[in-house]
Order: C-alpha cells, then structure tokens, then sequence
C-alpha cells in the first residue's frame, strides 16, 4: 500500500490543470448502457473509481477502451447480462446508477445493494421510488433490488423528491429519457454534474430539459445514439487545490476549469483574506497575509458543496478566530476532525457541527483517513505543517484525485508517495 509524504511550510506557485469530474463522469459513464453506440468521453480522469466502474460495464457487455489524450470509449452493441453483482457495486454507490439504464434498455434488473459507507447510512429509497414512478415494480431479495419494467417498457412520471438527492436525480434521468411518455421531476438537485449528464444524454438524442434547476422535464424516446462528450471540469478539485494554495500560501491559477461552479467557495475564500481572480476557464488563488476565520454551512448546490468540507476545515486550522462549520448533507462526516487535531488543530465537534479555533502551529505526524476527501484535507494541512506528515490509506485519495503528487509538487510543494513499510 502506498503513503504520501509531505514535508510542509513550502508556498505554491505555479499552474494547476484540473481534470474531468469524478462525479459527473461515473454517471456519463453509466449512461454507455442505454446506446448501441460509442460513447466517446473526453477530458475523463484517470481514477480508481472510473476503473471500477468500467469493470462493472466490462461485466455488463460494454466494451471499454483508454485512449490517449484522457479519452474513454464505451460501446454496447449488446448487453451480455442486467445483473451488477454485489462485489462489483459494494465499493462504490455510483454503481448502483446502473440500475435505470438497464431497466430502461432490457426492462429488467438485478443490482446489489451498495450497503452504508464511512460517511454515513445513504439509503437508496429515493432512487427506487423514482423507478417506480416510472412504471418498476421493484423488490428486495437477498441483498439485491430486482426491478422489472411493465410490458411495453417504462412509462413516463412524476418524481417529486422529498428532498434533494444528486444520485436520484441522475437515476431518474438516466431511466426516463427511454421510457414512454414524459416525465416530470421535482425538487431535483441542481449540481453541475447533473446539467452535464443531460446535455450529454441530449447530444445522445435525449429531450431533457430545466437540468440544473428544480424541475426537469423529460420526454422520452424510443432509441439513443453514441455521442463525445467532454465531461465537465471537477469543481471538487478545483476547489481542493484553491484550498491547498491558500493554505500553503503563494500564488497559483487553476486551469481548464468552470469558476461559476464554485462561487459558495469564492465567497468564503475572499471572506477569509484570499485573493480569488476569476478567469473565463481559470481562476487565481494566492495569499500572502493572515487568513480570518469564517463560519460555514454546506448544502446542495449552489449552497457549499459537502465534499469540500473538510479541506475548508483544514484551511480554517490555520485562520485567526473561531469558525463554525456545519456540515448539513451527511451525518458522519467529522471523521478527519480527530487527525486534524493529531497535527495540533484545535476542533471541538458536537453533532453535526464543529468549532475550529486558530490559527493552530500544525506540526507534521503519521495521520490515516477513512474517506476521499477527508485524505486530501489531511493532504492540505501537511503543506502548512512544520515537519513531516505521513498520510496512510493513499488508495482513498485514488479514488478522486488524478496524479496528485504531480500536481502538487510541479507548484513547488514538497510531496512524495512511497510504499507503505510492512
Ligand atoms: C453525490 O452522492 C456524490 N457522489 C457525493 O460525493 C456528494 O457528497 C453528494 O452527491 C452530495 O453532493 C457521486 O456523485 C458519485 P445524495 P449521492 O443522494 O448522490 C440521502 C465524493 O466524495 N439520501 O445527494 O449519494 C443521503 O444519505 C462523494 O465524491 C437518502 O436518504 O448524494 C444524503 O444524506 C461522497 N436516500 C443526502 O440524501 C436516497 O435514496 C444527499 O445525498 C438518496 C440519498
């Protein structure tokens, strides 16, 4: 197993390229499954989770290929089977996004459930009511949902989701672009990604309309056909770099990326005494003074993103002053709050919300995470930490972060993986 090591107190200065996101290109991913065609994805992150779902698709009939230049095509002229067996969905909930597309393309499906994460229970009811909103029958068995489409195919429906949810909102896209009829969805969540998967499911031939607001209107079609689609830039590691250059301190531009998508961040950064420049596909992060702390709150988007919570919390470690951070989206997700502290912090958490008081001398020591972003924000704190860090459990910041170190170090940063010693 690898580690990073860092050794802290260099400022970063230079250019960041940010790479497709995670999160938007799992679910472009799933959405291989409803075209005979090639989808051909550009711009895609080279990550553990991409490949874990592409062995999904492998299993299901898709046929995946890299190709240079970040590109990865997805072609199923037809599926070899409509069952995602619990091994191959149990360590990644975007999996289970391939639920719908099935149901949509075969009329039926066995997938396993993804069972609870570190992060907390996420459920999956809202997914399955909207599959049957659509017409699904669905039953549990064993572990697994099994959903079977009416004769005839899925009808169209109306989805109103109690409240917002990323993952049911692109299931019930990806199910009702083939269904018969239209489809209404309401209260969806309205998350860049999501505006990304319907304009590349409509450049596939799809008629979804209002993505990215609180209602989208959906009226299927009989057929999809492949596409290229650059998937959208990962406002997640825009927002972790920006994090790490304020933290660390210097001057850094991030490139290649959306700054509208991040706008919650910006706010808070200028709040917070960093200098945010905003460029038509870059942004500018630099400090040099004292950061001030700030209170923050996440919620769905446009709100402050969950996934950046932590990172926040690991700049927040180095502000003058108290800052409040609730976290309003998962209800365990403090768990990098304990080896924050290891480096020195001072946070006190009580329930969902955590009061950090700095500016704390973080000194270096060996700190493990149990999830992807917290890792990073472990990352974050060790280049504004005297000494050595050591982070364990690299294989969680696999998952999202694309060649990290690289990144990290091309800007002046001193960071190395090595092999963890038995
Ligand atoms: C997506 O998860 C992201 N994952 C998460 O990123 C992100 O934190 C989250 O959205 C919120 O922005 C991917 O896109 C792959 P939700 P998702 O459904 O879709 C509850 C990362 O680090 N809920 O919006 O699973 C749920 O438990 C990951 O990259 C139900 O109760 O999030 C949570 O409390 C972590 N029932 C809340 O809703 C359901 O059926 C919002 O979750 C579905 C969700």
């Amino acid at each position: 197993m690898d580690r990073i090591v860092i050794r802290g107190k260099s400022p970063l200065n230079g250019t960041i390229p940010i790479s497709g996101a995670k999160n938007s290109a799992l679910k472009l991913m799933a959405a291989s499954l409803l075209t005979d065609g090639e989808l051909l994805l550009e711009n895609m992150p080279r990550l553990a989770d991409a490949r874990f779902m592409a062995h999904l698709l492998a299993h299901l009939g898709v046929e995946a290929e890299e190709r240079a230049g970040n590109q990865l095509s997805l072609k199923a002229a037809s599926l070899s089977g409509t069952t995602a067996p619990y091994d191959l969905v149990r360590k990644m909930r975007a999996t289970f996004n391939v639920l719908g597309p099935l149901l949509a393309r075969e009329g039926k499906a066995k997938v396993s459930l993804p069972g609870g994460c570190a992060i907390g229970a996420r459920p999956v009811d809202l997914h399955l009511k909207a599959m049957e909103a659509l017409g699904a029958e669905i039953t549990l068995e064993e572990g697994y949902v099994l959903a079977q489409a009416p004769a005839g195919g899925l009808t169209g429906g109306h989805i109103v989701f109690p409240f917002v949810s990323v993952g049911a909102t692109e299931h019930a896209m990806l199910a009702a672009v083939l269904a018969r009829g239209t489809s209404r969805l309401e209260n969806c969540a309205r998350e860049p990604e999501i505006a990304d998967l319907a304009n590349c499911l409509n450049a596939m031939g799809a008629k979804v309309s209002g993505a990215g607001t609180g209602t989208i209107t959906i009226e299927g079609v009989t057929s999809l056909n492949g596409t290229l689609w650059p998937v959208v830039a990962d406002r997640i590691e825009t927002g972790t770099y920006a994090m790490a250059a304020a933290a660390a301190g210097g001057d850094v531009t991030l490139t290649g990326v959306v700054p509208a998508h991040n706008q919650a961040l910006w706010a808070d950064l200028r709040e917070a005494g960093v200098t945010v420049e905003e460029g038509e596909t870059s942004v500018r992060i630099a400090r040099e003074g004292p950061l001030k702390a700030v209170d923050m709150q996440t919620a769905p988007y446009p709100g402050f993103p969950t996934d950046l919570q932590a990172q926040f919390m690991a700049l927040m470690c180095l502000a003058e002053g108290a800052s409040v951070i609730r976290e309003t989206i998962f209800e365990n997700r403090f768990m990098h709050a304990p080896e924050l502290t290891r480096l020195g912090a001072r946070i006190d958490v009580r329930g969902n919300e955590a009061v950090v008081r700095g500016p704390a001398p973080l000194k270096g020591a060996p700190v493990m995470a149990t999830d992807l972003r917290a890792s990073v924000s472990l990352v974050i704190a060790g280049l504004a930490a005297a000494g050595e860090t050591i982070v364990s459990r690299v294989y969680h910041l696999d998952r999202g972060f694309e060649r990290l170190e690289e990144k990290l170090s091309a800007c002046g940063a001193d960071i190395r993986r090595e092999k963890e010693q038995a």
